[in-house]
C-alpha cells in the first residue's frame, strides 16, 4: 500500500505541473460515458497509468477515462479505480480540481474497497489518505507532509446540493429547502473533490447527488468517485448512503455504474434517511 501511495504522490506532482502549464482545451475524444475529454484528462490519465504500470502489487487498474480494465500483474494484490482529474472543466476558470483513487482487493465492489486517496489541486495541493483513519498531507517544497487527521463533527453547517432543481424529486427539493431553512450555508463549486474536502475539513454538512428525472441512477460513478469518498466519510465518523442504505453496500454490475449518493456527518445523513424512507 505504501508504494501505491508513493506512486500517487509522484503522479500528483506531475499533474500539478500539467494543470499549471498544460493545455486546458478540449480534445477530439470522448470518454466511456460520452463526455468530451479535455487534453488535461488524457494527459493526467497517461501519467497515472505509466506510474502504476511499474508497481508489482497492482493486479489491475481501471480509469474513469477508459472503457476497460487494464490487467497489470497477475500476482498483484490490489485493484485500483481512479478518476485522473475530476471536475477538469473547472481548471480553465481556475477553480480547484482533484484526482480520486479507490483501492480494492478481490474485485471492484463497494464491500471490497480497502483504502482511498484523493488529491485536491487548489491554491495548495493536498492529499487525503483513508485506511483505518483519514489523514491529510500537503505538498510542501516538493514533498507531501502530514498535516492532520480528519474527523467530522456530529453535525455541520454546509450544504452542497448537486444537479439542477428542475430535475429533483419534490421530496428531495423540500429536504434541501428545509436544510437551508435550518441555517445551512450553500457551498457548491461543481467539483466533487473540493466540495467534499471542504465539508470534511469544516466539520460537516451534506453533499448530495440524488437520482434525478434525467439521471435516475445519479451522475457520480461508483468505483471512481462514490466508493472512495464513502470510505473517507465513514472513517471520519460520518456516513455515506444512496438514500436508503450504506452506499458501500450497493452492487456494481458494470465498472462505469453510477449511484445516487449522500455524504455527510451523522445528523444530516439521519435526516436524508428519514425523508427518503418515506418516499421509496
Ligand atoms: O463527476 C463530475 C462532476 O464534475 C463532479 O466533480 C461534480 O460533483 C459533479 O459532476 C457536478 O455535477 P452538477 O453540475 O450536475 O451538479
Amino acid at each position: 500500500m505504501q508504494e501505491i501511495i508513493k506512486a500517487i504522490e509522484e503522479a500528483s506532482v506531475k499533474i500539478k505541473d500539467l494543470i499549471q502549464e498544460g493545455d486546458v482545451s478540449k480534445s477530439e475524444q470522448e470518454n466511456s460515458t460520452g463526455d468530451t475529454q479535455l487534453k488535461l484528462d488524457i494527459a493526467s490519465d497517461e501519467i497515472i497509468e505509466n506510474i502504476f504500470k511499474t508497481i508489482p502489487s497492482i493486479k489491475a487498474i481501471v480509469s474513469e477515462e477508459q472503457e476497460n480494465i487494464i490487467p497489470l500483474n497477475e500476482n498483484g494484490k490490489y485493484l485500483i479505480a481512479y478518476d485522473p482529474l475530476d471536475g477538469s472543466s473547472l481548471a480553465d476558470v481556475n477553480l480547484s480540481v482533484g484526482s480520486i483513487y479507490g483501492i480494492y482487493e478481490n474485485d471492484f465492489s463497494g464491500k471490497n474497497i480497502v483504502a482511498s486517496v484523493y488529491v485536491v489541486f487548489g491554491p495548495r495541493v493536498e492529499m487525503v489518505v483513508t485506511q483505518d483513519s483519514v489523514k491529510m498531507y500537503r505538498l510542501l517544497k516538493g514533498e507531501f507532509k502530514f498535516i492532520q487527521d480528519i474527523q467530522l463533527n456530529e453535525k455541520g453547517n454546509l450544504n452542497a446540493p448537486g444537479s439542477t432543481q428542475n430535475c429533483w424529486a419534490p421530496y428531495h427539493k423540500k429536504m434541501i429547502d428545509d436544510i437551508f431553512n435550518d441555517g445551512y450555508r450553500l457551498r457548491y463549486s461543481g467539483g466533487m473533490v473540493p466540495d467534499l474536502h471542504q465539508i470534511l475539513l469544516k466539520g460537516g454538512g451534506l453533499f448530495s447527488y440524488p437520482g434525478t428525472s434525467d439521471r435516475p441512477k445519479g451522475k457520480l460513478r461508483q468505483l471512481f468517485e462514490v466508493f472512495p469518498f464513502a470510505l473517507s466519510y465513514e472513517k471520519a465518523g460520518g456516513a455515506a448512503i444512496d438514500g436508503y442504505k450504506r452506499v458501500l453496500e450497493v452492487e456494481t454490475l458494470h465498472i462505469h455504474d453510477t449511484s445516487p449518493c449522500f455524504f455527510g456527518s451523522k445528523k444530516e445523513i439521519e435526516k436524508v434517511l428519514e425523508v427518503y424512507s418515506k418516499n421509496v
